[in-house]
């Protein structure tokens, strides 16, 4: 276990923060005991297939604040709740249409969440006051032991948001999640390390709130393979800002941000980064952060290649975007919020 000091962001004091080993030296007295130290109202970043997350138990209502704070995240933006699996839908969701049993039978655990109405046990502290909740079941090894043994101590949900402070890039490695908040958390508070995330962007988050469900949020599991694998079919949501009837952060028009300027069209000059697949040429002088094979790679090192390019102090990032109906729909959406104006 690595242990690291550092000086704490809220009171000044110098502290110590613990990175466990990978998981495949981690033991399950780390998940034992980051689980009970979940129960005990801290806070527990963990690796899911996705990104990384920030945890915290789903009604515990000042570790749900403590999260906001150390997010700084506007207070009324929802939560997903991480559950272990289909048996505990129901203690969260008051109504489970077909079509939703259908996408949780094919897709979870996986990189896809629900949005379905909501029982008294989701409180308006996770929900931002909505009459609805978002669940989630993560496939990762890691995340999966981690809710097992969180729900055998007696939780019923890990809520947790990527682990990254708000409106920024979500991280994709234990090291990422460490440099985002460790200024934040506070002693207590663990990191898992599970290693690298293999899909790289966040879940394809779908409103199953009504007769047609759509997708808010797309991601590595799009409305083709819905339709392929479950049979049913998803509209891409229609949403706007103004005229938001579902609250998401992941929907303000401007998130996934870097320091570093993102530019989608245009010329990268000499030291400037450059995130394209590897078919395409580095110009003279012009730094590369990533050279995916295919789309699911360009998705895998995305949001690592726009931390390189804070870490290595580059002012402006060109990306050529991927093309296709598969996940590079969800880079797009993702680079087209990073490289906008806030
Ligand atoms: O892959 C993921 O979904 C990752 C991993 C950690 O599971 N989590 C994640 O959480 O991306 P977060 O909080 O960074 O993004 C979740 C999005 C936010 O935009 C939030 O506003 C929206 O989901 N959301 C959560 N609960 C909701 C609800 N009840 N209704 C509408 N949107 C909701
Ligand atoms: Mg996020």
């Amino acid at each position: 276990m690595l242990e690291i000091n550092r000086i704490c962001h809220f009171c000044n004091k110098v502290q110590q923060l613990y990175i466990v080993a990978n998981i495949s030296k981690s033991t399950a007295v780390n998940l034992k005991d980051a689980a009970t130290s979940l129960r005990a109202g801290n806070l527990v970043a963990f690796p899911t297939e996705t990104v990384y997350g920030l945890g915290a138990d789903a009604i515990n209502k000042s570790a749900i604040e403590n999260l906001y704070k150390v997010k700084g995240r506007p207070k009324g933006h929802p939560l997903i709740v991480h559950i272990s699996s289909m048996k505990n839908l129901y203690r969260w969701a008051s109504e489970v249409p077909e079509y939703a049993i259908k996408l949780a039978r094919t897709f979870w655990p996986g990189p896809m969440t629900l949005i379905l109405p909501r029982t008294k046990l989701a409180k308006n502290f996770i929900t931002g006051s909505q009459n609805n909740v978002a669940l989630r079941v993560p496939s990762h090894p890691l995340a999966l032991s981690l809710i097992a043994e969180f729900e055998a101590q007696g939780g019923v949900g890990i809520a947790a948001p990527s682990a990254n402070r708000f409106g920024r890039v979500s991280p994709t490695t234990a090291e990422a999640v460490y440099e985002e908040l460790s200024d934040y958390l506070s002693v207590t508070d663990v990191i898992l390390d599970g290693g690298p995330c293999l899909v790289g962007i966040e879940s394809t988050i779908i409103n199953c709130t009504k007769t047609v469900p759509d997708i808010l949020r797309p991601g590595s599991i799009t409305k083709e393979i819905i339709f392929a694998k479950a049979g049913v079919i998803v509209e891409q949501s229609t949403y706007t800002e103004n005229q938001q009837q579902i609250k998401a952060s992941g929907l303000l028009r401007s998130h996934y941000k870097p320091n570093a300027s993102v530019f989608l069209t245009g010329t990268p000059k000499s030291g400037d980064g450059l995130i394209a697949l590897d078919t395409y040429m580095t110009p003279v002088g012009v730094i590369r952060l990533a050279s995916p094979k295919s789309n699911s790679e360009y998705a895998q090192q995305l949001y690592s290649a726009l931390r390189m390019a804070d870490r290595k102090k580059i002012n402006r990032v060109f990306v050529i975007p991927p093309t296709g109906l598969d996940i590079s729909i969800a880079i797009n959406e993702r680079l087209n919020k990073s490289a906008r104006l806030p």
